[in-house]
């Protein structure tokens, strides 16, 4: 927890340094980012810019023998890793209705509580693969969304970045809506580097499966209460335990580790690292979450970053909203 805090002191520090380079195309990109997603979805003191709606839970992970193999981490040496989760509807709108389609995609944020008192982060949504691979096209896809509202003369700025990035709609047909939290697969998306106990590196993507996978159809989820995805999950854990297998798709020589609207050919290899148990709602999921900064790059010996650039963007626009939400 001191290292996620330090981190976060300091990424904000430098980064709030940069809101007096003046002019917007001279700040730093992430910085852009979290003005364009504060202007998009309007400012919610105490929310994050993005993922705003969520509930927090915990339980603990225990890794496969597999594992070890692969990665010499702490998480995979086949101890019981106390974990907290926060499952989340996408968008900075603090009460977007779960069942709408601007909630996808749903999010699963993994902190695993290490024996030395650091943690480790694991940060998935349920895109199979990312809209767009670069901080500067990111920044770009919320600018053109935020100006094409509905009655935007055509053709919109929303429409050309579709046409200049057919990831973006590719994407997004990836996306589904889930009866539950707990019947949703969510996915890395970023490649990550295992090195195992002799050095070798493996690039991975990691994929977090459910025991089994509900979509509903958009009738369905219309009729859904507003909040059925935070409720439900509470009310199932009062019931017994949910149950996620932890895998990993294995990189081939020479696959590309860069970009993250790339798959990998399915035919790639899938290991279960092992089985995430989610067993109890925390007594206050709103005031839990204010505390809470997942980072995608907060790692642990054993795995690394991949070239992917999203990864250190994500990390530096992830600290800017939590320094803005805990002001
Ligand atoms: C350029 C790429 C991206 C940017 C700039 C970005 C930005 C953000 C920001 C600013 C937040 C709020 C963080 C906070 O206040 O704690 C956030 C949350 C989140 N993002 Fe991203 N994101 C990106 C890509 C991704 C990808 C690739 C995934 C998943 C594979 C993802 C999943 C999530 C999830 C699950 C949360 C909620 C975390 C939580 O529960 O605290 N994002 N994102």
């Amino acid at each position: 927890m001191l290292r996620t805090k330090h981190l976060a002191i300091a990424a904000s520090i430098m980064w709030f340094a940069g809101m007096s380079l003046g002019h917007a195309e001279e700040q730093p990109v992430e910085l852009q980012i979290v003005n364009a997603q504060n202007k998009l979805f309007g400012v919610h003191p105490g929310f994050r810019s993005n993922h705003a709606k969520g509930v927090v839970v915990e339980g603990h992970f225990k890794a496969s023998p597999e594992a070890a193999k692969l990665s010499k981490s702490v998480i995979f040496n086949g101890s019981t890793i106390p974990v907290t989760v926060r499952f989340s509807d996408s968008t900075g709108l603090p009460n977007i209705p779960d069942g709408s389609k601007k909630a996808s995609p749903h999010g699963i944020a993994i902190k695993y509580h290490l024996p030395d008192g650091n943690d480790t982060d694991m940060v998935l949504n349920s895109f199979k693969f990312f809209p767009v691979a670069t901080g500067a096209d990111f920044r770009d896809m919320l600018l053109a969304i935020a100006a094409s509202p509905a009655g935007a003369p055509k053709p919109t700025k929303l429409d050309a970045f579709i046409k200049s990035h057919p990831s973006m709609p590719a994407a997004l047909k990836t996306l589904g809506t889930p009866d539950s939290f707990a019947d949703e697969e969510y996915y890395g998306v970023d490649a990550f580097v295992f090195v195992d106990k002799a050095g070798k590196k493996q690039p991975v993507r990691y994929i977090m499966a459910p025991q089994k996978l509900v979509h509903i159809s958009t009738e369905e989820a219309d009729k859904k209460p507003p909040n059925y995805l935070m409720d439900e999950l509470p009310q199932r854990l009062a019931h017994g335990p949910v149950v996620f297998h932890l895998k990993a798709q294995l990189a081939q020589p020479g696959d590309q580790t860069k970009d993250a609207t790339k798959p990998w050919p399915a035919d790639r290899p899938v290991v279960d690292l092992g089985v995430l148990t989610i067993d109890k709602a925390v007594p206050d999921s709103m005031e839990a979450q204010k505390k809470l900064l997942f980072l995608p790059g907060q790692l642990t010996p054993g795995i690394e970053k991949s070239d992917d650039p999203l990864i250190d963007v994500r990390d530096n626009a992830y600290a800017i909203s939590f320094s803005r939400r805990s002001q």
